[in-house]
């Protein structure tokens, strides 16, 4: 395309300040306090659409945050992409790890990233990915080279499960009718290795509360003689992997999509270093399901973990007492063929099932979704390689990844059409941790690669 990286050049200072603004924004969905934040942030994402050329944006009420939706339709007999982003942010917390507070955006150097990142909350996910859509588009418009028409779909409930996105797109088919899904939400091998996601995994996440005595005892007085709820739900959950690490609980892996040896073979061919992975994250060892590797472990198998737990006397100094109560919150990533209602369903009942006397348990189902798979040999698949490929100069490598984007999986069945995740976020990026950062050369490399997609796409829909 004619003078991308020109045009991005011109524009530069207002491309980082624009989104510097929106990132000073905290529209964190998980916590109400920040209602009128979200909703600020859907306004401004809609200023911004107009901006970029939409000649149609509106904001759609949901019973949550609301969908921001934009198009130029130029002409119907084009191909019309859809491209799908999210404006909400997860909490910071814990502040005190951030160097410099999450929702006050620096540019600093690092080490992987010497022309800069910029440091905040939403940085890569998915603010700066999504807002290097809106970009691309300005460009495509205001340099008259939109090559098909586009809408644009950014919502503020995706790290809080997308459940009224899901309303949202069942009810407007028409509405989303398109060609293909471009999204910028996940992320590249390296900075000099471009990848095209082709997998995510799916989620099934559980609450589950333990119940013994009907209130704290002293834990002399009754220490021992009464079930510890605590000791009760780490146990149990102990059991839940056996000692290669699979996961006990019966039917679990019926449906699990097992890779060839061959596909397996391609997929160890992508560069990894386990030295460097052991480096990044200080620790002398990897942990997992025994018979698979790293990269096998985070993408094509599913996992168990608990995210949080909770009981107790947890404050300063001692205290001397047995709880009536403990909980955990409990995350099952899945792989394809793995139903996710179904799972949650296993997991209550076989949790329920190694519950000792002398405790009583609940499990608490939350959110949930389905994993996803693409095929490299869709149109979309060859137009994002084939836009890679312009502005790396190297083909990008399909890769599968770990995290889940639940969406993704009801769009192909309500719209019938395909995905293309095209990430530019690094896993050093530290996405949902404290540092979230997004390097500049991603952001602006996003920009320029997008464009490309429009066009390879249009060409190849001919
Ligand atoms: N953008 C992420 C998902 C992601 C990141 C996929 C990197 C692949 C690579 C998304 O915002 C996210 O965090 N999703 C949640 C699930 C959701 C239901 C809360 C997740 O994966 O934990
Ligand atoms: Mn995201
Ligand atoms: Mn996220």
């Amino acid at each position: 395309m004619n003078n991308i990286s020109t045009y991005i050049g011109e524009h530069k200072e207002r491309f980082l300040n624009e989104l510097l603004d929106l990132l000073k924004i905290p529209s964190i969905s998980a916590d109400s306090a920040y209602k009128k934040d979200v909703l600020n942030t859907a306004d401004v994402v809609k200023t911004r659409l107009e901006e970029a050329g939409c000649n149609h944006v509106e904001i759609c009420e949901t019973a949550g945050y609301p969908i921001v939706y934009g198009e130029k339709i130029i002409d119907r007999n084009l191909p019309t992409v859809l491209v799908y982003g999210h404006y909400d942010v997860q909490p910071p917390d814990p502040l005190n790890l951030w160097n410099s507070p999450p929702f006050e955006p620096v540019i600093k150097e690092t080490e992987l990233h010497p022309e800069g990142a910029i440091f905040a909350r939403g940085a890569c996910d998915d603010k700066g990915q999504m807002y290097m859509h809106v970009k691309a588009m300005e460009f495509m418009t205001k340099t008259d080279q939109l090559p098909c028409n586009v809408k644009f779909m950014i919502e503020g409930e995706e790290e809080v499960g997308s459940s009224n996105l899901a309303v949202f797109v069942k009810n407007n088919q028409e509405k989303l009718k398109n060609d293909v899904i471009l999204i910028s939400d996940t992320g590249m091998i390296a900075k000099d290795v471009p990848s095209i996601t082709t997998g995510l995994r799916g989620l099934s996440y559980v609450e589950v509360v333990v119940t013994g005595p009907n209130r704290d005892l002293h834990s002399g007085l009754y220490g021992g003689a009464v079930a510890n709820p605590i000791n009760v739900l780490t146990k149990m959950i102990a059991s839940l992997h056996d000692e290669n690490n699979h996961i006990t609980i019966p039917g679990f892996y019926d449906k699990v999509e097992e890779l060839s040896k061959e596909e397996r073979a391609e997929m160890a061919k992508a560069p990894f270093s386990l030295d460097a992975y052991k480096k990044s994250l200080d620790i002398d060892a990897v942990y997992g399901e025994a018979g698979f590797t790293t990269n096998e472990r985070n993408s094509i198998r599913p996992t168990l973990d608990v995210n949080g737990i909770w009981g107790g006397y947890t404050g300063e100094g001692a205290k001397t007492v047995i709880a009536s109560q403990a909980f955990a919150k409990i995350s099952m990533r899945l792989v394809p063929h793995q139903e996710w209602e179904e799972i949650t369903q296993l997991f209550k009942k076989h949790f329920e099932s190694i519950a000792p006397e002398g405790v009583k348990v609940e499990v608490k189902p939350h959110h949930g979704g389905q994993g996803y798979v693409t095929p490299i040999d869709s149109i979309g698949y060859q137009a994002a390689s084939k836009a890679y490929f312009d502005t790396f100069g190297k083909t990008p490598i399909p890769q599968r990844s770990g995290g889940s984007i639940p969406i993704v999986s009801l769009f192909e069945q309500e719209l019938k059409s395909k995905t293309i995740l095209m990430g530019f976020g690094l896993d050093s990026d530290a996405i949902h941790s404290p540092n979230e950062h997004f390097g500049l050369f991603n952001y602006y490399k996003g920009i320029e690669t997008i464009p490309l997609f429009y066009k390879y796409f249009t060409e190849l829909s001919k």
